[in-house]
């Protein structure tokens, strides 16, 4: 048998056993297939809150297209809490008077090339206290499958006063075998702020992504706050199941501009979903250009999938770093004290040759070949993006 067969008969082998072994395990091909890298697009809520309507979506829809955010990979449109209305008699949910036809909707972004993402809670209510899924699992996901939902973010809300935590794993299960038993792709993105280590867990439940913390909406300190603390959480990510450290502040107006690249490169950095959470249709050019620069969203995207970690840390100084393919290295040099400071990366610490060829991602800049080291000064609360080769 030449080798290369021999590899994928072991590799089937492998499978079949999983699939025995665990027959409720969510199939590993279909989450590759949902987000074999993370999730990039758009989510209404710091933005909208209760406000999102058919017409607001409408108009950031046509701004994903019309900016590029669409081609550089900003795909899923993602309607959060809000938008339910009443149950009908056979219990199947309506949308409220805000969205009269969410099937329109659906359609109007499928047309744009976008996908389509909606809201529930395992709970009775949502977080705002509208309906949610509890005891209706299998018929939201069918109503979700018929207006050609692509995207489902399952947020636990009231589901403490009906689950008790041990039981928060089954209450995500079901509604990934309700999306599943529809036959529609739909990722499964879990919102629970990070309650019992669902890193752990997620993705044997289903999870394509799962929420790694509270809420972000505030300034630099919780945004730096969350976003540095994520390390050490990288071995449980990986190709069709991401951490997620919620979605993205810049253009929201509390960063100012070191402190979105700040947000932007960290989140590359960690391989974390990309949702844009601001006002398209008023965002300035400088907002565009962070949200869109492909170099650093390339980081994000890298098809190995690995999410970065912190490499050196001396107080408010840190160098994070994130092996890509091709055997180069995305590294952040990040200040996050209070005025500018030089920060240093040495190659062999980090694993690399002692001879280096360095790029700066955010300037554009081919900077040379060095030895041993790249010391950069980095402005307050800001970055240094760099791939080195
Ligand atoms: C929770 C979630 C947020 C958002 C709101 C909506 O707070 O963590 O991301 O979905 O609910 O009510």
């Amino acid at each position: 048998m030449k080798p290369q067969n021999r590899k994928l008969w072991i590799a089937c082998g492998i499978m079949a056993l999983l699939a025995c072994a665990w027959p409720d395990a969510p199939s590993f091909a279909q989450s590759l297939r949902l987000a074999a890298t993370p999730p990039m697009g758009w989510n209404d809520w710091y933005q909208y809150q209760c406000r999102v309507s058919d017409a607001i979506v409408r108009a950031n829809v046509d701004v994903l297209v019309s900016s590029g955010m669409r081609d550089v990979g900003y795909k899923y449109v993602n309607i959060d809490d809000c938008w339910q209305g009443k149950r009908d008699a056979q219990g199947f949910i309506h949308p409220n008077s805000r969205f009269p036809d969410m099937k329109a909707l659906a359609d109007y972004i499928h047309s744009k090339g976008l996908k389509f993402g909606l809201y529930s809670s395992p709970g009775p209510r949502t977080c705002t206290n509208f309906e949610g899924s509890y005891q209706h699992e299998k018929q939201d996901a069918e109503t979700y499958a018929k207006w050609g939902v692509d995207f489902l973010k399952y947020d636990w809300c009231s589901a403490g006063k009906v689950y008790r935590p041990d039981q928060m794993q089954a209450a995500y299960r079901k509604m990934h075998e309700a999306l599943e038993s529809t036959g529609r792709p739909i990722v499964f993105s879990l919102c629970q702020y990070g309650l019992e280590g669902v890193w752990s867990w997620g993705a044997s439940v289903g999870g394509n992504m799962w929420r790694t913390t509270d809420d972000i909406g505030g300034d630099f300190n919780r945004v730096s706050l969350f976003g540095f603390m994520q390390n050490g959480l990288g071995k449980y990510a990986g190709p069709g199941h991401w951490n997620d450290p919620d979605i993205l502040q810049i253009g929201l107006g509390r960063l100012n501009h070191n402190e979105e690249l700040t947000q932007m490169s960290l989140w590359c950095l960690l391989a974390a979903p990309l949702l844009a959470g601001n006002n398209l249709t008023k965002m300035s050019n400088d907002t565009l250009k962070i949200l869109t620069n492909p170099e650093v969203i390339a980081l994000d995207q890298d098809p190995k999938g690995i999410e970065g970690h912190r490499a050196w840390q001396e107080g408010p100084l840190e160098v994070w770093v994130k092996p890509l393919s091709g055997d180069s290295m995305a590294v952040g040099l990040f200040n996050r004290s209070e005025s500018p400071l030089p920060v240093t990366v040495r190659f062999k610490a980090i694993g690399m040759k002692d001879n280096v060829r360095v790029r700066d991602l955010w300037e554009w800049k081919d900077l040379g070949r060095f030895h041993g080291h790249y010391t950069a000064q980095v402005p307050r609360h800001g970055v240094v993006l760099l791939k080195l080769q």
